[in-house]
């Protein structure tokens, strides 16, 4: 049964440094399809200087892309989403771009960069979190301020943020550190989704398979449903009324 969720990757074609066409994006779904995921929460890039791509463009492509995989992946579903690099403007950006929140709910997708400080990190989470918004760290793994500061982790769980971890991170394809942190952080139950962030089908193809795999073996299938299912289950449940 293909009922788990991918609730961080790159697929819609032709909009970010993800899928260059449809093909490419028909074929990262139907691997998908086939390592237990039929449910994707489509999360392009979002950045300011960076990924400024018009909100239409993405919602023609994703509606595209949507009707394909009706055709050729009956059985799929797809949710629009985005991962937003936060800045100082944030406040003003989420209020003003609902496309910026994941599926119409009050979740966020957030992502910082490598060399943000943990007070900055801190802060912004506190923002979004005191307008209302359910924010979850993208990637935590990739931030140095926030690695192997346990309690920092776990003291954003606490104030509402989710812990996102990339699969690949899990799999040790990001190197042996970006493992280490990352099976520790599954240990000390301090995780709340594993997403693929899956960009092409080479080198940053999705891995949802292999994790689920892994982690059925060394956490067994509570755990396995719990993140890949109830959890971000919970985020579409959440849905603005
Ligand atoms: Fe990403």
């Amino acid at each position: 049964m293909s009922d788990y969720f991918d609730m961080h990757c790159h697929i819609i074609p032709d909009v970010d440094d993800g899928a260059k066409n449809i093909e490419i994006s028909l074929n990262i779904l139907k691997k998908e399809y086939k390592d237990g995921i039929g449910n994707i929460i489509l999360t392009p890039h979002y950045r300011v200087g960076m990924f400024e791509t018009p909100e239409e463009k993405i919602r023609e492509n994703y509606l595209y892309l949507k009707e394909q995989v009706r055709d050729e992946i009956p059985g799929m579903n797809l949710y629009l989403g985005c991962e937003y690099h936060v800045n100082m403007e944030m406040e003003e950006e989420l209020r003003a771009r609902p496309q910026l929140r994941i599926a119409d709910t009050q979740h966020v997708l957030l992502e910082f960069s490598g060399a943000d400080s943990a007070a900055y990190i801190k802060e912004r989470v506190y923002v979004a979190l005191s307008l209302g918004y359910q924010p979850i760290i993208a990637h935590i793994e990739r931030y140095p301020a926030l690695e192997k500061d346990f309690d920092l982790i776990d003291y954003l769980r606490r104030m509402g943020a989710g812990i996102q971890i990339n699969a690949d991170a899990v799999l040790g394809e990001d190197g042996r550190s970006a493992k280490k942190f990352c099976r520790k952080l599954i240990k000390e139950d301090l995780v709340d989704f594993i997403g693929s962030d899956a960009h092409n089908m080479k080198e940053r193809k999705p891995r949802m398979g292999e994790v689920i795999r892994l982690l059925r073996k060394k956490a067994g299938d509570g755990y396995v449903d719990h993140i890949f299912r109830e959890n971000p289950q919970r985020i579409l449940d959440e849905a603005v009324q």
